[in-house]
């Protein structure tokens, strides 16, 4: 077991990525705190995590709430005592181009992606620095190194968290911690599923692998770099994309 007891805050583990990375890291022995604003996903994830004999809570947070972190971050210290991992998974898209974005759009999808991440992170940091140890993990994206159409304001949030680790990394690297990003292609979640037929086929068609990513194997990169295997690897944005950017 790779987590053995570490305590793991994943937000947005209600669906998708989140979730699967929830379930492996139970798997992998970790304590695992799920939180998201979909109050019935966090009761059905816990639920499974705790059927399995892990150990599992759940947490109603808006990442851009501050007060709903703080509240989430003091409940899990007084039952747990510490935070070894924070996996800032939780995110939106809202996608329009440049010349259609309005100003709610934008903003939105910087609140969550973007301010959410620094608001979790700034809740857990002292703690990590006064363990003298932590993981930061960021969702960041292949979109959050070669842009996309139609994505300025995603775009520009998975640019950013990329920003956030590296930075972090020269920051809290003497004080034993450290921030990585991940950045799948395309994973088959929820968010991506809902697309027409014909765009799936046609994102399955530019992966070498000729399939779009499950969100288990998404799961397995943030299990490893949460753990001592990813002992040396600070800074980092490790792309997951079946070979889509070749
Ligand atoms: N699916 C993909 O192809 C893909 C590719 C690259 C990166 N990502 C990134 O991975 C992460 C997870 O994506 P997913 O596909 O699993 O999405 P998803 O929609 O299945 O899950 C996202 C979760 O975040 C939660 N959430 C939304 N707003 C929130 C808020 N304000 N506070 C707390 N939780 C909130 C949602 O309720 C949901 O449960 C996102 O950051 C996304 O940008 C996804």
């Amino acid at each position: 077991m790779k987590l053995k007891d570490k305590v793991a805050i994943i937000t947005g583990s209600a669906s998708g990525i989140g979730e699967a990375t929830a379930v492996r890291f139970a798997a992998e022995g970790a304590k695992v705190v799920v939180c998201d604003v979909n109050q019935a996903g966090i009761d059905r994830v816990v639920a499974d995590l705790q059927a399995t004999g892990a150990a599992a809570v759940g947490f109603v947070v808006d990442v851009t709430n501050p007060e709903s972190i703080a509240a989430m971050v003091t409940a899990v210290k007084a039952q747990w005592g510490r935070i070894d991992v924070l996996v800032n998974n939780a995110g939106i898209t809202m996608d329009a181009q440049l010349y259609k974005m309005s100003d709610d759009q934008f903003d939105r999808v910087i609140d969550i992606n973007l301010k959410g991440v620094y608001n979790c992170t700034k809740a857990v940091v002292d703690t990590m620095i006064e363990q003298n140890s932590g993981v930061i993990l960021n969702a960041s994206s292949v979109v959050g190194v070669y842009g996309n159409f139609g994505q300025t304001n995603y775009a520009a949030t998975k640019f950013g968290v990329i920003g956030f680790v590296k930075t972090w990394a020269k920051e809290l690297g003497k004080k034993g911690i450290r921030a990585n990003a991940v950045c799948p292609g395309f994973v088959a979640t929820p968010m991506v599923k809902a697309m027409p037929e014909k765009v799936l086929q046609g994102m399955e068609e530019r992966v070498p692998m000729k399939r779009l990513a499950q969100p288990e194997e998404i799961a397995s990169v943030y299990a490893f770099l949460a753990s001592d295997d990813a002992s040396y690897i600070n800074g980092a944005a490790i792309e997951v994309t079946g070979g889509l950017t070749l």
